[in-house]
């Protein structure tokens, strides 16, 4: 490494689904990450497959991020921080319709805390993880960054949508503070080296999950949730992107924020491939991509989902240098590759 300064990358939520393919993409940019996480809802075993895969260990404390005392020890252990990245929220909707409180206590809670470490450590330039799910059912499409924030359908969305007014009332007091909100379309698919992916807990909530649980034979079929929707085929649409585009935009958003002067409000990005597919066409690219067959009924419309949604990513590609390059195809492809290391549940 010689003398080359080591830029220290908080990341918070570092052994989740996102944070961990970010870890990746941080070193292979030649940033150092340092993961904080709790692993309420991610393995231990993840950091030594980050590991495995960029050939070098990587610093990891297990704190929950609403434990400031927690999260002060390790901040003191630091001499500079190049930035944070911060994935650490619960995101599960339908689980925060059941539990409200754990989720405004985790996912606002850890951001409090966050900001406060913010204001007393070399620490001033944030990444926060956000969701299209701010939109909701969007009048017009594709979806920019100025199309309306709509209520949110649930107590998760709405800790995204309070997260980001947080940062942005609090940028506007902190001369030193740099701070990007990127909202997030459907992150699927894994690592290309099969060591890292998704680790839903127990029954999938999310599509792709689901699929690659089917064709694995752990699910006995797949039901697509409505088939009347104004869509050509009748199934929902997304922005489905994958996971590797998306951990890449969070290296470009925080060199972003390195080029940035004086800040009044955060910037704020839609991460997604510009791209819209219905349920029906990700069952059927599955199926292509990998020759494997996804037995499927149709059932009726899931509660609290919006018909269509899918982003303009025109100004990350024009401030970040971003784009998504992968397709539909290979993210399902990745995502089969990693379920087949999978052992199912007992
Ligand atoms: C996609 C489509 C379902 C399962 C959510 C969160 C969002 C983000 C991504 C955290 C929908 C249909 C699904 C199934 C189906 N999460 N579906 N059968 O709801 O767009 O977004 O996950 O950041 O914030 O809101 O993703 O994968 O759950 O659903 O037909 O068994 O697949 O109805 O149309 P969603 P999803």
């Amino acid at each position: 490494m010689g003398n080359r300064k080591v830029k220290n990358v908080l990341v918070t939520g570092g052994a989740g689904f996102i944070g961990s393919h970010t870890c990746v993409a941080l070193a292979e940019a030649g940033y150092q990450p340092v993961v904080v996480d709790n692993f309420a809802n991610s393995q231990s075993d993840v950091p030594d497959r980050i590991a495995q895969i960029i050939g070098t260990a990587i610093p990891v404390h297990q704190v929950d991020c609403t434990d400031e005392t927690g999260m002060r020890n390790i901040l003191d252990r630091y001499e500079d921080w190049h930035g944070v990245i911060h994935f650490a929220a619960y995101k599960a909707v339908g689980e925060s319709v059941a539990h409200p409180l754990k989720y405004y206590r985790n996912n606002i809670g850890s951001l409090l805390t966050l900001l406060q470490l913010m204001n007393d450590y070399p620490l001033h330039h944030l990444v926060f993880s956000s969701s299209c799910t701010v939109y909701g059912e969007p009048d017009h499409l594709p979806v920019t960054e100025k199309s309306p924030v709509r209520p949110a359908e649930s107590p998760y969305g709405y800790t995204k949508q309070v997260g980001e007014q947080i940062i942005t009332d609090q940028q506007q007091v902190s001369p030193a503070m740099r701070s990007v909100l990127l909202r997030y379309f459907n992150p699927i698919g894994a690592h290309p080296s099969g060591k890292i992916g998704e680790l839903p807990l127990g029954k999938p909530e999310n599509l792709v999950p689901y699929v690659v649980q089917t064709a694995a034979g752990w699910r006995d079929q797949l039901t697509i949730f409505g088939r009347d929707y104004p869509t050509e085929d009748g199934t929902a649409i997304r922005d489905y992107i994958h996971v590797m585009d998306l951990a890449e935009a969070h290296v470009k958003a925080l060199d972003w924020l390195h080029q940035q002067e004086a800040q009044e409000t955060p910037g704020i990005f839609n991460i997604g491939t510009g791209r819209g597919h219905s349920v029906k066409e990700v069952v059927d690219t599955f199926e292509d991509a990998t020759g494997i067959k996804v037995p499927h009924q149709f059932g009726s419309r899931r509660p609290g989902d919006v018909s269509s949604i899918y982003a303009d990513a025109t100004l990350a590609q024009r401030e970040l240098n971003w784009s998504a390059s992968r397709t539909l195809g290979e993210a399902l492809h990745d995502a089969w590759m990693w379920q087949q290391t999978l052992k199912p549940p007992a």
